[in-house]
């Protein structure tokens, strides 16, 4: 650096701890020298909420709020130059967000990460869930299509089904008698600026807390045991360059997975964008079949099982609020599935089993058979949770190495 931009560089570093946080959290944080596949999907989480902020941004600048929504959406559709490729980045970035928090969540589950000292880390990872369940639903109203209305109409009636308060609830959250131009502008606001914001937040309050306590591994093992005279665990390497180049080679993968999604196939099937979507929301004509988005099936499935609507409500809330307590319910004296018993490992698979027939059974229609299914599939879902203390206490476990 020449003499005049190292004084700048000092100065500036002085008033702001530039180059010790760049060196805390970057350049030399220890990691854990030995981690595999599952320990990528934070970085992609990181990676798609950019592309979301960066890709919504320039959506606001085409999209307009309230009963003109689905017009609008037309318009950059057909006659904006590239529209089409911010309004399908967008809509593939909600899908891939989903997609890459739910295996980075599974790997939490396989490796016990959320095991002590990282509750916390868990904790504001399970809120950052909860804030993209609800960011998604209210973008997926915004294009006021028919599947927008439907849906929308489906989770707001839930509200509708507390008691005493429910009615006025409803009508509150929406507005309006119906869903409405009013109701498409408040839930603009929420999914543009509030909820944004709160994901932000919270990402960085899960970051933080990673950092306070370290990164895990997929042996469970504690590196912080068995440190060097400056205190750098023996088992770590800096995070730069061998971290970041590692997860180099992933992100570029990842997004040429995305890439190819989004020019080729960004409706996925069906999947990613429901046909009925690209209709108006029609308040007078109920599509055949409501579905929601993949990545709310297996909790609208655990919906449909509970014959009542406030207890199918309860039991999808319980289904989300469960993951909270994880961390306490996990009795096992270690934390990767590699040194748990035979209980975990079945428990784990019928776990993995339910959630995707779940998600399945949510994309479907009902039928008798089908049902049975999601009530059999509800029972093991909660089974894994609430039978956790139980069989993590009783299982024999392997004994855990001493180094990564
Ligand atoms: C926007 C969403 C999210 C982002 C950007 C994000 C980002 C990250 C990053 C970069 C890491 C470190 C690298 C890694 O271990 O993969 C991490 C670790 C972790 N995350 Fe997330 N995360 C998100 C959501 C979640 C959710 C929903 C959960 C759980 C409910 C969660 C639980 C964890 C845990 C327990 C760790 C520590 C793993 C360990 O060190 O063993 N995260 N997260």
């Amino acid at each position: 650096m020449s003499d005049n931009l190292t004084k700048v560089f000092n100065w500036i570093n002085h008033r702001l701890p530039v180059q010790n946080t760049f060196e805390r959290h970057l350049s030399k944080h220890p990691v854990p020298k030995k981690v595999n596949f599952w320990y990528l999907f934070g970085a992609l989480a990181a990676v798609v909420l950019v592309i979301q902020i960066v890709s919504g941004i320039w959506l606001i600048m085409l999209y307009s709020p309230g009963e003109g929504a689905f017009a609008s959406i037309e318009y950059m559709m057909r006659d904006v130059d590239y529209g089409w490729l911010i309004r399908y980045m967008h809509t593939t970035g909600a899908s891939m967000f989903f997609a890459v928090v739910y295996l980075h969540m599974f790997r939490g589950l396989l490796y016990g990460s959320y095991q002590k000292p990282r509750e916390l880390v868990w904790i504001f990872g399970c809120t950052i869930y909860l804030a993209m369940m609800a960011e998604g639903f209210l973008g997926y109203v915004l294009p006021y299509g028919q599947m927008s209305y439907w849906g929308a109409q489906v989770i707001i009636s839930l509200f509708g089904a507390l008691p005493y308060i429910g009615e006025s609830l409803e009508l509150w959250m929406r507005g309006d008698y119906y869903i409405s131009g009013i109701t498409i502008n408040r839930f603009f606001a929420l999914h543009v600026v509030a909820l944004p914001l709160v994901l932000i937040a919270l990402v960085f309050l899960h970051l933080v807390a990673l950092h306070e306590v370290g990164a895990g591994n997929p042996e469970g093992i504690d590196i912080e045991a068995h440190t060097d005279e400056d205190g750098v665990p023996l088992d770590s390497v800096p995070f730069f360059p061998y971290k970041v180049l590692n997860a180099l080679v992933g992100i570029g993968v990842f997004l040429t997975v995305f890439t190819i999604i989004m020019f080729f196939f960004p409706e996925g099937g069906g999947y990613f964008i429901e046909y009925a979507n690209y209709e108006e929301a029609n308040p007078l004509v109920t599509p055949d079949h409501i579905a929601p988005v993949w990545y709310y099936s297996p909790y609208y499935s655990m919906l449909r099982a509970v014959p009542d609507k406030l207890g199918g409500f309860a039991v999808m809330g319980a289904a989300v609020a469960i993951f909270f307590v994880v961390p306490w319910l996990d009795k096992s004296k270690v934390a990767s599935i590699r040194y748990k018993g035979v209980l975990s490992k079945i428990a784990l698979v019928l776990f993995g089993i339910s959630f995707l027939t779940l998600g399945y059974l949510g994309t479907v229609s009902v039928t008798e058979h089908r049902k049975t299914m999601s009530i059999i599939c509800t029972f093991i879902y909660f089974g894994y949770f609430l039978l956790m203390p139980i069989y993590t206490s009783i299982e024999k476990t392997k004994p855990v190495p001493d180094r990564l």
